[in-house]
C-alpha cells in the first residue's frame, strides 16, 4: 500500500524535476549558468560584507555607550561581578554609609581587589542608584549616632576618671 502511493507520486513528478542540475546540455546554456552562479556569489559577498559592516558598527557604538556610562557604575561593573552575579548588588540597598560598610567588607574581608581610589566613586554610584530609604536609612544613620556617641561616652568617662585619680595623686 505504501509502496504503491510512493510510486504515484514520483509518477505525477515532472520531466524537470528529474534533471540533475548537475548535467548541462549545451555550452551556452553552460555558459549562462556559470555567469548566474558568479553573480549570485558575488550578490552573497556583498551582502556578507554589508553585514559585516553594520555588526562593526554597532559594536562600536555599544562600545561606546559604554564608555559614557558614569565611572562609578564602570567600576562597579569592573570590580564587583568578579565573584556574584551583578543581581546579588542590585537587589540591595544601603545609605552611602551602609555602602561604604558593604565594599569595605568586600575588600578586607573577601579579598575583592578593589583599588583604594576606587571605592568612593562605587559607594557613590551604589548610594545614588540604590539607597535605603525610611527606616532601613534611620537605622544605618542611627547605628552610625549610637556608634559616635558611645565613642564620646567612653571617651568623656576616660577623662573624668583620669583627672579624680590625678586630683586624687595630689592631695
Ligand atoms: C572576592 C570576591 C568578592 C568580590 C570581588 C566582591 N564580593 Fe560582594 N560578596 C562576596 C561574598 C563571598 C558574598 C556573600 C557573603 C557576604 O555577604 O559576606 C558577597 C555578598 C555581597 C552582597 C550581599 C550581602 C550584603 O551585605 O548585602 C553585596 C551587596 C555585595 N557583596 C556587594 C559587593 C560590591 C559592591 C562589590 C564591589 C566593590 C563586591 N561585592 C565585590 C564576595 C565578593
Amino acid at each position: 500500500m505504501a509502496l504503491a502511493a510512493g510510486a504515484a507520486t514520483r509518477a505525477e513528478m515532472s520531466g524537470d524535476e528529474y534533471r540533475s542540475p548537475g548535467i548541462v546540455t549545451s555550452p551556452s546554456e553552460r555558459q549562462r549558468l556559470a555567469e548566474q552562479l558568479e553573480r549570485e556569489r558575488a550578490q552573497a559577498a556583498e551582502r556578507e560584507a554589508w553585514h559585516a559592516a553594520e555588526r562593526a558598527a554597532s559594536a562600536e557604538a555599544e562600545r561606546r555607550r559604554m564608555l559614557e556610562r558614569p565611572l562609578g557604575e564602570r567600576l562597579l561593573e569592573a570590580h564587583c561581578s568578579r565573584c556574584h552575579r551583578p543581581e546579588v548588588v542590585a537587589g540591595v540597598r544601603h545609605t552611602a554609609l551602609g555602602w561604604r560598610v558593604v565594599v569595605e567588607r568586600m575588600r578586607w574581608w573577601h579579598g575583592a581587589a578593589v583599588p583604594r581610589a576606587d571605592v568612593a566613586p562605587i559607594v557613590a554610584h551604589l548610594a545614588a542608584t540604590r539607597p535605603a530609604t525610611g527606616a532601613a536609612a534611620a537605622l544605618e544613620w542611627g547605628a552610625l549616632a549610637v556608634a559616635t556617641l558611645s565613642m564620646l561616652a567612653v571617651g568623656i568617662v576616660y577623662r573624668v576618671r583620669l583627672r579624680r585619680t590625678f586630683e586624687g595623686a595630689r592631695r
